[in-house]
């Protein structure tokens, strides 16, 4: 079992990282919530995870809770206001009050929507996380940033609210479906570029599908994600410098993602082209040497086969420009500048971005 603490108001919370630990999740909430008869359990959750629902409810009456379960539908398109109301009324019906926890067992959908219903419903309840992706296990889950999508963009309405534990089972993943379970773990990788040089040396070597069966390699590499994402999380919860580390990779992935309407690539496999871009990038103003660069473009290409980059480059420019993390036009790049340390830089040139976008297009894999 790793334990991770997160040090941020408005009190500590733990990362519990465990193979197996769903079927113990109800000892571990009253570890967390105390003893009294007092908190009133609402399970949040979607039908692709209807198998570990039933075992976290069991495991939560087996602890002395009376949980109840909410299903919203699945997917990203369901990531939206709409799904909070709809939500909160079943809340509402269901008796929940002050004292209701939610607990968000699914994907990092159902996690943004169920932490942001936490913070809404009677102007804050308590929330426990229990990821069930690779995405949501080392990233989604964990820093307390919830949200919804408008039309007009993805996560534009969302809080910063911090659950009151974490609860991770890598065992829930033999479900997941294999792209899936891939594009999670270039979040991994991401980790051990920003600052985890021991992560990135286990990723570049792995053999996807042998991970899959190996639950202490799992554990330990979603425990290094956490404990990477806890670090700079704890030193800057609201995203105004350190955190923005975490992007690494993003910033063209993000583009990408946008550029084809959000159907072409999961998330995870938009941050893989993203860091190879990163890479070629900060070869070519120098942040980091050619064989740093190669190292970070290998690793990504060594999980398999992405589907292939089409956007033409001017494309890219132009969403880059409009991304909401752009401030003033001024696009910031995460640059690795040795694998473990990456550094933020806002004068890439224009010629540099278009090469390395056009090198992706180019790229078979
Ligand atoms: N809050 C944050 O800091 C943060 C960070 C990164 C991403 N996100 C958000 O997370 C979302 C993406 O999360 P995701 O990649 O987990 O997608 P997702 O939640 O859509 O899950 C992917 C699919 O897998 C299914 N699934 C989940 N667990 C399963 C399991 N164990 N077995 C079988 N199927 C399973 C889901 O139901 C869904 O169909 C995006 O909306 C993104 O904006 C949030
Ligand atoms: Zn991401």
């Amino acid at each position: 079992m790793t334990r991770v603490t997160f040090a941020l108001p408005p009190q500590p919370y733990e990362a519990v990282i465990e193979y197996g630990l769903l079927e113990r999740a109800g000892v571990q909430l009253r570890e967390v919530l105390g003893n009294g008869p007092g908190a009133a359990v609402f399970v949040v959750t979607a039908p692709p995870v209807r198998r570990w629902g039933k075992k976290l409810m069991a495991s939560l009456s087996g602890a002395g809770f009376r949980p109840k379960l909410l299903e919203m539908p699945d997917g990203e398109r369901h990531k939206k206001l709409a799904t909070i109301e709809q939500l909160a009324e079943k809340l509402a019906r269901l008796g929940a009050e002050r004292n209701a926890v939610i607990v968000a067992l699914g994907g990092g959908v159902v996690g943004d929507v169920a932490g942001l219903l936490a913070s809404l419903y009677m102007r804050s309840v308590d929330l426990v996380q229990i990821p069930t992706t690779v995405l949501a296990q080392v990233d989604a889950s964990i820093g307390g940033k919830t949200g919804v999508n408008l039309r007009a963009g993805k996560n534009l309405l969302g809080t910063f609210y911090q659950p009151r534990a974490v609860l991770i089972d890598p065992a829930v993943l033999s479900t997941l479906p294999d792209r899936e379970f891939r594009a999670g773990l270039y979040e991994g990788l991401k980790c051990g570029v920003i600052g985890r040089p021991e992560l990135f040396s286990r990723l570049e070597k792995v053999e996807v599908r042998t991970l899959r069966r190996d639950p202490a390699a799992l554990e330990w590499l979603i425990a290094e994600s956490v404990r990477l994402k806890a670090e700079v999380v704890s030193a800057d919860e609201r995203e105004s410098g350190l955190r923005r580390v975490l992007n690494f990779g993003h910033t063209i992935g993000h583009a990408l993602e946008a550029e084809s309407g959000y159907r072409r690539f999961l998330h995870g496999e938009a941050v893989a082209w993203g860091m190879i871009a990163a890479a070629s990038i900060a070869r070519s103003v120098g942040t980091c040497d050619g064989a740093t660069a190669q190292r970070i473009i290998d690793a990504v290409k060594n999980f398999g086969t992405l589907p292939g980059v089409k956007a033409r480059s001017r494309d890219v420019v132009r969403l880059l420009r409009a991304d909401k993390k752009t401030r003033d036009g001024v696009v910031h790049f995460v640059l690795p500048r040795e694998i473990g340390k990456v550094e933020m830089v806002n004068d890439v040139p224009e010629s540099v971005i278009i090469a390395a976008v056009d090198e992706l297009r180019r790229s078979l894999k």
